[in-house]
């Protein structure tokens, strides 16, 4: 257990740290159990969930690049009536504080799954709009500052929780998409979602050329750069707090984020390498606090912005 010094009020969503997981990369949880006790992180956020179960692309999944990977999950869940009945109860039992990432392919599919989760008292809720490896739906409403204005707002009508927006970085200016979510009432900016991108691994041998080609998101080290960027102009662009994702390793980096304008973090790709390392980074922030003698997380906030 930590104490109250990481404390941190996302519009009024209030949660024990900064410290995150971030969606598809911590499924429900039940996978880092072993590794770690996820009570302590200051979040989960599940893997996108769909009005119905969804069995994901058939194709190479992932592959490794040299900063980080290329996903091409297609969205893979169990669909929000399992959720709600079989991964729900556990985290609750479990006292894990969660957000629950929601996809959909068209604006009534957000709708339902908005009064679903409004029905069901779900605490917060962060909207997937960025998908880039499904073939309709979520990434069209995340590029247009019209559709996604639309979007949010009608999502708002039907929930009333904490209601974060997840943007992709794959847009001309991410400023517009996100002043589209301040109109139209969202709490939070999550940012970012993958980078689209394609690898073509070759193997040959003896004049024989074998081809892996994976075309999907492109997340870990290598897009820490345009995450910290995106970070930087939402929050010119924006009062709306920001989660800031993207190629986080270390401290160093979740420092760097909160520098930004970030008010929390979510720990993608790096959870794959080392499942330890949201809950070492809670630890390992609250005693950097401590030792340089800061009153707390706002304060070495307000300090790093100077
Ligand atoms: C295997 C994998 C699956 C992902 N699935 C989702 C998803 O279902 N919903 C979503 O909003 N983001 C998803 N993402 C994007 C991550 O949540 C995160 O925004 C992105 O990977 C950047 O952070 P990172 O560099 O720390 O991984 C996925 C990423 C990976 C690597």
């Amino acid at each position: 257990m930590v104490s109250d010094i990481l404390q941190t009020n996302l519009n009024g969503l209030i949660l024990n740290n900064p410290i995150l997981t971030a969606s598809g990369t911590y499924g429900y949880n039940d996978e880092y159990e072993e590794f770690i006790d996820v009570s302590n992180l200051g979040a989960i956020v599940t893997k996108a969930i769909t009005l119905k179960p969804r069995a994901g692309n058939k194709h190479t999944r992932i592959i490794e690049t040299k900063a980080g990977m290329i996903n091409s999950i297609g969205l893979e869940n169990v669909g929000i009536e399992k959720f709600l009945n079989k991964k729900l109860p556990v985290l609750k039992e479990k006292n894990i504080n969660f957000i629950m990432n929601l996809a959909g392919s068209t604006l009534d599919e957000y709708i339902e799954l908005a009064k679903i989760c409004n029905k069901n008292s779900i605490k917060a809720v962060e909207l997937n709009v960025s998908c880039p490896n499904v073939k309709s739906g979520c990434l069209e409403f995340g590029v247009d500052e019209n559709s996604l204005y639309e979007l949010v707002s009608s999502v708002r009508q039907e929930y009333k929780g904490f209601l974060a927006v997840k943007l992709t970085p794959n847009v001309t200016s991410i400023e517009k998409l996100a002043q589209a979510c301040q109109r139209a009432e969202a709490d939070a900016i999550s940012a970012i979602n993958t980078l689209k991108g394609t690898r073509i691994k070759l193997d040959i041998i003896n004049g024989k050329v074998n081809k892996t080609v994976v075309t999907g998101g492109y997340s870990g080290r290598g897009v820490k750069p345009v995450a910290i960027g995106a970070v930087i102009r939402i929050k010119q662009a924006t009062d709306l707090p920001i989660i800031g994702i993207g190629g986080i390793e270390n401290l160093n980096d979740v420092l760097e984020f909160f520098t930004a304008g970030a008010n929390a973090v979510q720990i993608g790709t790096a959870n794959f390498t080392h499942p330890e390392i949201a809950e070492k980074l809670v630890f390992e922030l609250e005693n950097f606090i401590k030792t340089n003698g800061f009153k707390d997380l706002e304060e070495l906030k307000k300090e790093l912005r100077k």
